[in-house]
């Protein structure tokens, strides 16, 4: 067929079938054990790194080794006789992408107030738009909360007095939860925990005023490369953005600013579809949370009003930044080709009922269960794979219990991009965490469905009405993912 995949077909079929009664998932098919398509990988015996899709050609090994080694490797502070390493900061978030992303996989937001956030942070903005960055930066903190800095840096300065140049961390951020019970219609409890967010240490004096704040958790980035090659026309056939077939799901693509091209592209990657391709997320990664400047982003994470930070020292290289575009495109290859762990045990009989209780509670009018990539000439292997990432990538309100309050481009305070659910039952394996949804809250995948609201509200209502070994078969599924 051409660029309608037939999938659309399917969700079209699905939600006037909802209308009239409940909807039956379509036969399993084997292909679903392989959520990357050839690119999977098998997480049994279980690594002990970060392991490349399955199908990388030999040739492209040394690209992804070394990618990976610039992905591990702590940033160290300007200047240093090895230029390639140094330029961290003056203010950052960790000095390694991996620090978030344990190996590969999400953060983790701690259970006490008492310790600080470190593989998540917060992004500020001011009310209003600016063209670039979607939102207005906060005037004095910038785009992130970055609670690192490289500290201490004695300058000469004045008729050779040396004076300390405190470059501030921005502040420490603390979350405290605050508890909730859930009661199903059947009587059965769960608590549930929200965040309250703290900021010990403003660096710079207040806050605006009017500052927005979300919180954001470091999300999986396994099958980066995969995503990358959907077609946009596939995930625009999934849009509803007016929900013109009336399922309650409308369905939205963000509109963004594509830093490469310089023109306005549909957002893809980010937890609200944020940015537009996987070499701007990763370059946005390094000067953002990193404090590397790199071809993409040239600016030092330091505003107007951080002087001490704007007179760093840089690390900065013959073409005034301090990631090249090689070391740049090496650490994209990296994220473009970590594995998509195999499904284990999917045709167990009770993942299988859960399975279809997936669609009938219409998980997968957001969780849209397959895609076939684009053929690529770059990258061969991960083009035409069919590939399983439960994910629309479109955003979704979902309601005013999961809202940021924080618009970004044209995803509105409530609207997040569907989260893909590939690789979600390993997560305590890969990173060590099981803190899901954008802020953490969720220490469980059925934590995280009873949150759910707005558009997909009525999805959770119908998981709450299904009898306990109902739902533990749908959880049972979602962890084979
Ligand atoms: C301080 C923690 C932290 C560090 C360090 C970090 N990230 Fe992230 N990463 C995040 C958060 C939080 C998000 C979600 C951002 C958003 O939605 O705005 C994210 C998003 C991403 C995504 C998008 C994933 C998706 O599902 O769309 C990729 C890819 C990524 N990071 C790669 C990197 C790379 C490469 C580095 C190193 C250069 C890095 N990150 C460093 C926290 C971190
Ligand atoms: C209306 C669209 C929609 C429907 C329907 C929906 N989801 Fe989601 N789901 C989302 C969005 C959007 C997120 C991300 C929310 C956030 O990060 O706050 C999400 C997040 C999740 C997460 C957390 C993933 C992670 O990595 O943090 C799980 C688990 C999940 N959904 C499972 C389900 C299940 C199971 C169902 C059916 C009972 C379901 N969802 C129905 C849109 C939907």
């Amino acid at each position: 067929m051409n660029r309608l995949p037939h999938h659309s077909l399917l969700v079209l079929i699905s939600a006037t079938v909802t209308l009239v009664g409940c909807q039956e998932a379509p036969p399993y098919d084997p292909a679903e054990a392989l959520p990357g398509g050839d690119a999977s990988v098998n997480f049994s015996p279980f690594p002990s790194s970060e392991l490349p899709v399955a199908n990388l050609p030999a040739s492209a090994k040394p690209e992804f080794y070394a990618g990976k080694a610039l992905a591990h490797q702590p940033w160290i502070k300007a200047p240093t006789i090895t230029d390639a390493r140094d330029g961290l900061g003056p203010l950052y978030n960790a000095r390694t992408c991996l620090a978030c992303h344990t190996k590969g996989g999400r953060g983790h937001v701690p259970d006490s107030g008492d310790t600080p956030l470190l593989s998540a942070f917060l992004r500020l903005s001011i009310p209003g738009n600016h063209p670039h960055h979607g939102a207005l930066p906060e005037p004095t903190y910038g785009e992130q909360l970055q609670s690192q800095s490289v500290a201490l840096a004695h300058q000469l300065r004045h008729s050779g007095a040396e004076l300390p140049m405190s470059v501030a961390p921005e502040g420490y951020v603390h979350v405290h939860w605050q508890n909730d019970i859930f009661t199903y219609p059947d009587g059965q409890q769960r608590q549930l925990r929200r965040p309250r967010i703290e900021i010990r240490n403003l660096g710079y004096g207040p806050l605006h005023p009017d500052t927005l704040m979300s919180l954001r958790i470091a999300p999986s980035i396994h099958g980066a490369g995969l995503i990358e090659l959907i077609d946009q026309a596939d995930i625009d056939a999934l849009a509803d953005p007016e929900d013109l077939d009336g399922d309650g799901i409308s369905g939205r693509v963000n509109q963004v600013w594509d830093y490469r091209r310089q023109a306005v592209a549909p957002g893809r990657f980010g937890l609200k579809a944020n940015r537009a391709s996987l070499e701007i997320t990763v370059a946005g990664a390094f000067a953002g949370d990193v404090g590397i400047t790199n071809p993409l982003f040239p600016q030092q994470p330091c505003s107007p009003a951080q002087p001490s930070c704007q007179e760093q020292p840089d690390g900065n290289d013959a073409n005034g930044v301090e990631l090249s575009e090689e070391l740049l495109q090496m650490v994209v290859d990296f994220n473009r080709n970590l594995g998509v762990p195999k499904r284990r045990s999917p045709e167990n009989t009770q993942v299988m009922a859960g399975r279809e209780l997936f669609y009938q509670t219409g998980c997968q009018r957001c969780h849209q269960p397959d895609f076939t990539t684009l053929a690529s000439e770059q990258q061969p292997h991960l083009g035409g794979q069919r590939i399983w990432p439960y994910s629309d990538f479109l955003l979704h309100d979902m309601g005013p219990e999961l809202a940021d309050g924080r618009p970004d481009y044209q995803a509105s305070g409530r609207e997040w991009r569907t989260a893909p659910l590939w690789g979600i039952g390993l997560s305590k394996h890969i990173s060590g965490s099981q803190n899901f949804l954008h802020d953490g809250r969720a220490r469980s995948v059925e934590e995280a469905i009873l949150w759910h609201g707005g558009e997909a509200a009525a999805s959770r209502q119908a998981f709450t009405e299904l009898s306990t070994p109902q739902r533990q078969q749908l959880l049972m599924f979602v962890n084979s993912l």
